[in-house]
């Protein structure tokens, strides 16, 4: 019997409705239920064909785990190596060299440092930091966010500079960006599934956080929404995730890239609505199925490059 596990958080809807829907689909020798488990043994296979991960960001133990499993056969969506080598300024740097818009973005480097850091371990740093070319760049409005951040954690929309540095000023130890504010007409969240499903989700951020989700969205030009789609399966390729959430807000019919370091999209069936929630409970569970129905042979040489790119496709193992 191949097992495919979810492993979760807080979350109540999806993760039940997820297994019921895997078990339903009665599949010949596929089942799936709640991953459980307790100290993991090195280089021991997990006993799942297939984990789907929704918790490991805030877990390092989970992180951990879930790499050896990969190690030992599992197939995990989303591949934990990939997530692990990520983070949003990278992200936005390779769409824009993809051709996908994304606003004008800079690194900064951080407001306060970890107490054993001192003016010693920064000598690489320039110091004042040149912040009349960072402005001139980007140029207000502008959101202070971090390079790695979610859930609208730490996030600052600033007019000037004295708005930035009162906003830098909170950012302690963080690292952020400083990113051109995108003054949208439309704004959309997609859900992206095996990098070749999307759904496409009209959302208003001003909106109280559980009404966003537009459910009776107006009709929208079809070329954008045909670019929306492009852009978004372009950069779920280029990440290497199965499951995602790609933001775009759209200016004078151009979609910008916001967000799409999303691994563990919301998928609550009170936030998102019963038809999008059903369109990803069915979408993931497929994918898990014909995962967990491909026999995972990890690339030889064991190596990094072989943990990103996941298993070996059969048609492209060696013959004996
Ligand atoms: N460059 C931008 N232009 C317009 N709105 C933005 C921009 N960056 C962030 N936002 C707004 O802030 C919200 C949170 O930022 P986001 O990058 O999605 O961070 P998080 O990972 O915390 O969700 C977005 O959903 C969007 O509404
Ligand atoms: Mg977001």
């Amino acid at each position: 019997m191949k097992k495919i596990g979810v492993l979760f958080g807080v979350e109540n809807t999806f993760p039940g409705a997820l297994v019921d829907k895997i078990n339903s689909m009665d599949i010949e020798g596929v089942s799936a239920e709640f991953v459980h488990l307790g100290g993991v043994q090195m280089a021991v296979p997990s006993g799942y064909a297939v984990i789907v991960d929704r918790i490991s960001h805030d877990i390092p133990f989970y992180r951990a785990f879930l790499k050896n499993a990969v190690l030992t056969g599992t197939q995990v969506i989303n591949n934990p190596f990939w997530w692990s080598a990520d983070d949003k300024f990278f992200n936005y740097a390779l769409a824009s060299q993809l051709g996908v818009a994304v606003p004008r973005t800079v690194l900064l480097p951080h407001k306060q440092y970890p107490a054993q850091i001192n003016s010693r371990s920064l000598r690489n740093l320039e110091y004042p930091l040149d912040w009349d070319a960072i402005f001139d760049y980007v140029r207000f409005p502008a959101f202070l966010k971090p390079h790695d951040g979610g859930g609208w954690r730490d996030v600052f929309y600033v007019q000037n500079r004295e708005e930035f540095f009162a906003a830098y000023d909170q950012t302690r130890d963080l690292c952020m960006i400083l990113q051109a504010a995108v003054h949208f007409k439309e704004y959309f969240r997609c859900y992206v599934v095996g990098q070749s499903e999307i759904r496409i989700m009209s959302y208003d951020p001003h909106r109280p956080h559980e009404q966003r989700y537009v459910l009776d969205p107006p009709p929208y030009d079809k070329k954008l929404l045909k670019r929306v789609e492009k852009d978004g399966l372009t950069l779920c390729r280029a990440l290497g995730y199965d499951l995602n959430t790609v933001e775009f807000a759209v200016k004078d019919g151009t979609p910008y890239a916001i967000d799409f370091m999303n691994p563990v999209p919301d998928a609550d069936l009170h936030s998102v609505g019963e038809k999008s929630f059903r369109w990803i409970v069915d979408a993931v569970a497929r994918l898990a199925v014909k995962k967990a129905q491909t026999t995972n042979k990890l690339r030889s040489p064991l190596n990094w490059a072989g943990f990103l790119n996941g298993p070996l496709a059969k048609k492209d193992r060696p013959a004996r």
